[in-house]
């Protein structure tokens, strides 16, 4: 007999969970930088939009597949399946939500140690150790086995302790911490002289660049966000107690993750243009924002420069909050695979732990290696096809496999009178039409437009 599943001991433990799985690398540096260069704030509306309309549907049709099945994706996709060809198409959903949660650990791992790396390099500053710094700030093949290998461990040693002492713990530890350092980053810049241009891209909607791109952009940026399609999401529902209303939770996720990513952009924006203000170049040759890896990595660093003793303490600050918010989001990533390894294989948790940590590892390593060839490879074929594929999958899981009344049942529990919310009238159907038409015709659109 294997040991007993974990839970979460509160509604609020699995809130800093799941909030924490959500917010991450994508809200503070992937929405921020894809407003700036897609329209500000008409990005921010769509965006807002399609969180609510789109992601939010999917992140409920996982919440409610996990918690009725209390087991990984794989093993909670063979339970609602009936019949040989539902069953056949739940292996494949499953093991492919299992290998694209991996591959998006495995740069996300490397992504996340360069914010370490850069949190550590002020301190070497400071003790004058000038050539450590420059190689922390490097790119350097060293540094990135060095510091994705010392991510990994982190996020190795959290899921080894489990749901309650592990992920929830260390989530309800790390948010709040994150929450305030946010809000500390913000304060300080917004008092810098150039801040207000930025706020004024930021939040002035230009909608003459409203695009279909624009539009599978924030799609995209919505899944990755709220860590739809992987598997993330149903196994923190399978640790949530039946005594929850998973529609509030689910609204609560979507909420803090989409108020995070706006929060985000009120820091990422200003900060650009105070430092434009102090000197460092923001728009590309081409005349583009410096979005992606150039602006946290150079821009900002440049800014924390121009500071003096402050920018030191600013630079510890926003890079520990860059470190956080990855490592909430790595330890969910990580679950995915281990949860299968204990229940379908019979692993240990340590041992599952460490043997998963160390294949990812070694996936990291061979794109450390290789990098420019497999970098943005793995990153597309994860986040821009994985992810919404299998986002449509576990609709149609959802809505069309499952037999509806457990469906429904399940939705009851923990939620007196749901018959009288709109959700109740409105989810069931949506799930099973309206969402996975909706992100296959983004989805084929993205395809036919390149
Ligand atoms: N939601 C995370 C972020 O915005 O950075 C990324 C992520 C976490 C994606 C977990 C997928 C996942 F399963």
């Amino acid at each position: 007999m294997s040991a007993p599943r974990g839970q979460f001991s509160s509604n609020v433990g699995f809130l800093m969970a799941a909030a924490g799985s959500a917010v991450g690398l994508g809200n503070i540096w992937g929405f921020p930088t894809k407003a700036a260069g897609n329209g500000g704030a008409a990005f921010v509306v769509v965006y807002l939009v399609l969180a609510f309309l789109l992601a939010y549907p999917a992140l409920m049709a996982e919440l409610t597949i996990g918690r009725h099945a209390r087991s990984n994706m794989v093993q909670a996709l063979r339970g609602v399946a009936i019949g040989p060809f539902s069953r056949l198409f739940a292996n494949i959903t499953g093991f492919g939500g299992i290998i694209v949660a991996s591959l998006i650990l495995s740069f996300y791992s490397i992504v996340a140690g360069w914010m370490f790396a850069y949190l550590v390099e002020p301190f070497a500053a400071i003790s004058g150790a000038t050539g450590a710094a420059e190689w922390l700030t490097g790119s350097s093949v060293s540094r990135n086995l060095l510091f994705t290998g010392m991510f990994s461990i982190m996020t190795m040693v959290i899921i080894a302790s489990g749901v309650e002492k592990g992920i929830e713990r260390w989530s309800t530890l790390l948010m709040p911490a994150l929450i305030i350092l946010l809000l500390l980053l913000i304060v300080y810049v917004l008092t810098q002289p150039g801040a207000m241009t930025g706020l004024e891209v930021y939040l002035m909607p230009d909608f003459s660049l409203l695009s279909p791109e624009l539009l599978i952009s924030a799609m995209g940026q919505a899944f990755f966000s709220l860590s739809l399609g992987v598997g993330t999401m149903l196994i923190y529902g399978s640790y949530l107690s039946k005594q929850e209303s998973l529609p509030r939770l689910g609204a609560l996720v979507t909420i803090i993750d989409v108020g995070i990513a706006f929060t985000a952009g009120l820091l990422i924006l200003p900060a650009m243009y105070v430092a434009q203000e102090a000197g460092t170049q923001i728009f590309s040759e081409g005349g583009e924002l410096i979005a992606g890896p150039g602006l946290i990595l150079q821009v900002l660093p440049a800014l924390f420069d121009t500071m003096g003793t402050a920018g030191l303490f600013v630079a510890i600050a926003f890079f520990a909050l860059m470190t956080i918010a990855s490592l909430t989001s790595s330890i969910s990533m990580l679950e995915v695979p281990v949860a299968f390894s204990i229940e379908n294989l019979g692993l240990r948790r340590r041992g599952a732990t460490l043997l998963v940590g160390l294949v990812i590892f070694a996936i990291s390593t061979l794109i450390i290696f290789n990098f420019d060839a497999l970098f943005g490879l793995v990153i597309s074929i994860s986040t821009e096809y994985g992810q919404p594929l299998l986002g449509v999958a576990l609709c149609v899981f959802a809505g069309w496999i499952w037999r509806r009344d457990q469906l429904l049942t399940e939705l009851k529990k923990g939620h007196e009178n749901i018959e009288t919310t709109l959700f109740w009238r409105v989810w069931p159907w949506y799930v099973r039409i309206v969402c996975p038409l909706l992100i296959l015709a983004a989805f084929a659109q993205s395809v036919l437009v390149g």
